[in-house]
């Protein structure tokens, strides 16, 4: 098998061939190989289609371990292992042994005993990587990254990738891709600009694409996630923009405006938050004013920052990436939990 070593954890690369996702963990997209990502879409489009032959093993129990808040990515992986005919469990912070002081390996090893695989969101940047290297041979089941800390959220790019592709109908040339809002904080545009530039050409895009990132004082996309995608991909162009019409103006047609939260709860203080709270808003006039824009995605929660008269745009595509969640989350649990044979 090969691997890839990610702060100092060997992890598989998730390729085109299904035996390398059995048992394996999901951490980065950074595992992901562009045949890897062509076998997980096929399937997802698969199991939208209601294709029943990915089902699990029926005793099959997967863990939700989620120290923070979620609806969709919670959810979605709960419906996801029912629909393969297998079950779940969930365990939150406010009900699990971490409240009597419990360490998390513990709390994962003790899950490993009882789930096939341990699906786990974690305010704590790098937890997955602790973990594994704290107790990764007592944790013998699969663990999916489902956000941690400010870091990434793979599934969710997955999800987002998927989108993408889905809703231009066809490989696109010449994609424009915008990110707007929180991108400091933002663990699912840091997952979403590497998957899209590193593993998704000539699967998503071909010809060029140009990512520009537009955020309010402060809260700008890391160098060090712009300087992996110069590495890795030294084609695609990256920009930043002051404002978004700016970023509009200099974009060429098939814009993806990818929308984010402003991430309140990783702010020091109430203070730091108001400030910034508020400072873009997509509305009916934007949509209006820019034909260029082909869809609108965002990860979801949204508080304000795209008002509800853009929703029955057909350009409005976020209800539907949220749908694709599940079967891209259906794809990912059916590979990584397929019988040996
Ligand atoms: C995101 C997250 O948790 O990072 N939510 C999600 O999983 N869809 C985005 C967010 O909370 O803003």
């Amino acid at each position: 098998m090969t691997t890839i070593s990610i702060h100092g954890v060997q992890l598989p690369l998730l390729t085109g061939d299904p035996k390398t996702w059995i048992g394996a963990h999901l951490i980065s997209v950074k595992q992901i190989t562009p045949e890897g990502l062509s076998l997980l879409f096929d399937r997802a489009t698969k199991l939208a289609q209601n294709d029943s032959s990915f089902d699990v093993h029926p005793k099959t129990v997967v863990a939700t371990v989620f120290y923070e808040a979620s609806t969709r990515t919670a959810c979605s992986f709960q419906a996801a292992a029912v629909k393969l005919s297998g079950n779940f469990m969930h365990v939150d912070s406010k009900h699990s042994s971490s409240k009597k002081g419990e360490s998390l390996s513990d709390t994962l090893a003790c899950l490993a005993c009882y789930a096939d695989a341990i699906v786990l969101r974690h305010p704590s940047t790098g937890i997955m990587y602790d973990v594994l290297k704290q107790g990764g041979d007592l944790i013998q089941k699969p663990l999916i990254n489902a956000g941690d800390g400010t870091a990434e959220h793979p599934t969710q790019a997955l999800l987002d990738v998927y989108t993408i592709r889905d809703e231009l109908k066809h490989c696109g040339e010449n994609i424009t891709l915008i990110c707007l809002g929180d991108l400091k904080h933002g663990r699912t545009v840091h997952s979403l600009v590497q998957l899209i530039s590193t593993t998704a050409e000539s699967i998503v895009w071909k010809g060029t694409l140009t990512i520009s990132y537009v955020a309010p004082e402060g809260l700008e996309m890391p160098d060090s996630v712009q300087q992996t995608i110069t590495q890795a991909n030294p084609s695609v162009k990256q920009y930043t923009y002051q404002s978004l019409d700016d970023a509009l103006k200099n974009s060429s047609e098939n814009v993806v405006l990818y929308v984010t939260r402003i991430q309140r709860e990783r702010f020091d203080s109430d203070r730091d938050y108001e400030a910034v709270k508020g400072s873009y808003v997509i509305d009916r006039d934007l949509m209006d004013k820019y034909d260029k824009i082909r869809m609108v995605l965002h990860p979801l929660p949204r508080v304000d920052e795209i008002s509800t008269d853009v929703d029955r745009d057909p350009r409005a595509a976020y209800f539907r990436q949220m749908q694709n969640g599940l079967y891209v989350r259906m794809g990912i649990l059916s590979l990584i939990l397929q019988q040996q044979t």
